[in-house]
């Protein structure tokens, strides 16, 4: 598919005003996306579970207005959000040729996360995929209203084109929200080893998951729950002239396609290097850029190593995996949910700020809500 595919020929609407909402979930890289190109193109393939506790729920009512100007009002949990709108011009701006109804409406947009909003966990994937959901199924309204069901373009407006151009709008707003649609696992970046993987969408995961992996678990351990010290936009950036740049992106192909075996034949000992080793890498870029940073606090660097401990004195499956942040969320199988949580609870909330984390589970998605 080309970003044609996601341009509408026309609806001449009919709809005066209404109102759609969904949840949309947050989610965690396993490959990680560093470093990315003009419109949200990435410079290398990711992949990622899709969480099921940490999302955004979005509510957009729309009421046909006069003027060509974006008109819109962003409510964050219960309170006019001023702050958040630039953020969401700027997205409009970007999406405003694939969905051309949005300077026809105002748009009220009522949003709120379930998890705290200030917890350094990054809401722009569940937030703007949520956002992404809502418009997509305002456009659906438009499309089912003035065309017919037998003509080409409503038949084309099935769950798959809904949920591949609702992807490809999340990426326009924050590249990493394009994994959020769907679960467990979803593959973004074009690669090889993937056969329908795309620059402009994620996909899902088709492969047969081994139990080893099914409802894995992910504990959100909150080290530093202040604001970014670089944002993500910037971050990328700094992948342009890097020293390491083309070889991380060809490691970041091989470590996809070894993952996709792993995955299938249950390989724990390999799932937990290339976690952890692409986690270590992510920040390794960020510690060899011009400007160089580090985002990492000395408790995530103590919880590293007591999470290597338990794994070498146990035997246990966890591992660990970092985001743009200084939190740490710790990946396990299911079946070693009670031990790992008594060893959290006794060893390592100690690291966390006001002893704060979050248990989380691979989930299936973004949900629609009545
Ligand atoms: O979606 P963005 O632009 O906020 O980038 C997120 C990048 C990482 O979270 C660090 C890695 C990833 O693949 O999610």
């Amino acid at each position: 598919m080309t970003e044609q595919d996601f341009t509408p020929k026309s609806y001449t609407s009919k709809v005066e005003s209404g109102s759609v909402k969904w949840e949309s979930p947050s989610n965690i890289a396993l490959v990680k996306y560093w470093g990315k190109r003009e419109s949200q193109i990435p410079e290398n393939p990711s992949i990622s579970f899709t969480l099921s506790n940490c999302k955004t729920i979005t509510e957009v009512t729309y009421t046909k207005k006069e003027g060509t100007d974006f008109s819109f009002d962003v409510i964050f949990e219960g309170e006019k959000n001023a702050a958040f709108k630039p953020k969401i011009q700027t997205f409009f701006e970007r999406v405003e040729g694939y969905l051309p109804f949005l300077r026809d409406y105002h748009f009220k947009i009522e949003t709120s996360n379930t998890f705290p909003h200030s917890s350094g966990i990054a809401s722009s994937a569940s937030g703007m995929s949520a956002l992404a959901l809502c418009l997509m199924s305002i456009e659906e309204q438009l499309t089912k209203n003035v065309i017919q069901s037998e003509s080409e373009e409503f038949q084309n407006f099935n769950s798959d084109f809904f949920n591949k151009k609702a992807s490809f709008i999340a990426r326009l707003g924050s590249g990493s929200a394009c994994r959020s649609i769907e679960g467990e696992l979803v593959v973004w970046g074009e690669t090889k080893s993937i056969s329908d993987s795309s620059d402009l969408f994620g996909v899902k995961f088709t492969e047969n998951v081994h139990p080893n992996f099914q409802n894995y678990q992910d504990a959100i351990l909150l080290v530093d729950k202040g604001e970014k010290q670089v944002s993500s936009t910037v971050g990328h950036k700094l992948m342009y002239g890097h020293s390491f740049a083309s070889k991380r992106f060809e490691q970041a192909h091989e470590n996809l396609a070894e993952l996709k075996e792993v995955l299938t034949n249950g390989n724990q000992k390999r799932f937990i290097e290339i976690v952890e080793s692409e986690a270590l890498t992510l920040h390794a870029m960020m510690m060899t850029s011009i400007p160089y940073f580090i985002l990492m606090k000395p408790n995530t660097l103590q919880i590293i190593n007591k999470i290597w401990e338990f794994r070498q004195s146990t035997g246990s499956n966890i591992c660990f995996t970092l985001d743009a942040g200084a939190n740490v969320h710790v990946l396990f199988p299911e079946d070693e949910q009670k031990k790992v949580y008594e060893f959290i609870k006794s060893e390592l909330v100690a690291y966390c700020q006001n002893g704060h984390y979050i248990c989380d589970t691979v989930g299936k998605g973004a949900k629609k809500l009545a």
